[in-house]
């Protein structure tokens, strides 16, 4: 076939799907606010059981500002070179920058723009598969499948995000034949899945995945809910390793899809209610429970548009979670 006649398929077939399914209103809030009341007494009476911890250990806080720059970092990925030290452009990255942090692989699939860095941390001693998030927030956001499909290789009642399942799978081999490498080369190394926002959704399936196999820890921050409730039980239950989702201020995007459209999310979660940097364990309470209205969620504010806490998640004052895609990144 000649690459012409490739091209002008493809142009027809994007225009086509483009006439037949208009892209949706982003955020068509009467009409949500209106799906929401309709079915919330539904859920509230069903799943809800917020249970709050105020406070975060100060280690663990450590951990959690450790992975945002894995996650912050990701958003530079074209500039991470195999073999070299991972670093960021703006000290975006200290702490990463200052331990010997190599990038082992990096990923990005075309078809699902699946993009990341597998990394080796040989002073804290983890290997840490990051995900960076969508560069195009509307469209990504706009363009939100909310189609769920059965999960079976998980759990026998688990539904997951189609859009975000598919684009785990297209790096799935990748990922798991560099693990298994690196497991084998450097036995007592800890497993880490991260990333933010779209990048969160794929680390939490990542994790999942490789719990098959190992103990994994997934660390995310801003994710949207990625399944239904026998799925974020599924992952809540693990035993192979423990769930870090963190979330802040009203960020819209964790409210994302919505719980009237079938989603829950993953317990506990870390919810930074207080700031947008130099966070103390005090600006952060564990809230508990796959539907809870006491973080995130909150009760009276189910939609939010609240851009700017999606984009600011610990990292230094003044800097952005996706600073480092600078003009690549837009809203
Ligand atoms: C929205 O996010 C910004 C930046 O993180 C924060 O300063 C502001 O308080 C938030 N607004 C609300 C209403 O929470």
């Amino acid at each position: 076939m000649r690459p012409s006649f490739l091209t002008s398929t493809l142009c027809f077939a994007l225009t086509t799907r483009t006439i037949a399914r208009p892209t949706p209103e982003p955020w068509d809030l009467g009409q949500l606010w209106k799906d929401v009341k309709e079915t919330a007494s539904n859920i509230i009476s069903g799943l809800t059981s917020s249970i709050v911890k105020p406070g975060c250990d100060a280690n663990r806080l450590n951990d959690i500002n450790y992975f945002a720059e894995y996650a912050a970092a990701a958003y530079c990925a074209p500039n991470h070179v195999v073999g070299t030290e991972v670093r960021c452009p703006d000290n975006i990255c200290p702490t990463v920058t200052q331990r010997r942090v190599h990038t082992i692989m990096t990923f990005n699939e075309g078809k699902t723009d699946t993009t990341g860095i597998i990394a080796r941390d040989d002073d804290a001693k983890y290997i840490v598969v990051t995900f960076r998030g969508s560069r195009s927030f509307k469209n990504w956001i706009t363009n939100i499948a909310l189609i769920l499909i059965p999960a079976p290789a998980f759990c026998k009642d688990c539904k997951i995000h189609k859009g975000f399942y598919e684009a785990y799978q297209e790096v799935q081999p990748r990922i798991q034949a560099a693990v298994e490498k690196l497991v084998k080369q450097y036995p007592g190394y800890r497993i880490v899945t991260t990333g933010h926002s779209l990048g969160g959704a794929l680390a939490t399936i990542a994790a999942v995945d490789l719990r098959k196999r190992w103990k994994v820890e997934s660390y995310t921050y801003g994710s949207p809910r990625i399944g239904n409730a026998a799925l974020s039980f599924f992952i809540t239950s693990s035993t192979s390793g423990s769930n870090y989702r963190i979330t802040h201020l009203d960020d819209p995007v964790p409210r994302l899809p919505l719980l009237v459209q079938g989603y829950t999310h993953v317990s506990p979660e870390y919810h930074i209610f207080r700031g947008d940097h130099n966070i103390r364990p005090q600006d952060v309470n564990i809230v508990e429970g796959l539907v809870n209205f006491k973080g995130n969620t909150a009760a009276d504010g189910i939609v939010s548009l609240n851009i700017s806490a999606h984009l600011r998640y610990l990292g230094r004052p003044g800097t952005l979670m996706t600073g480092c895609a600078k003009g690549l990144f837009e809203l």
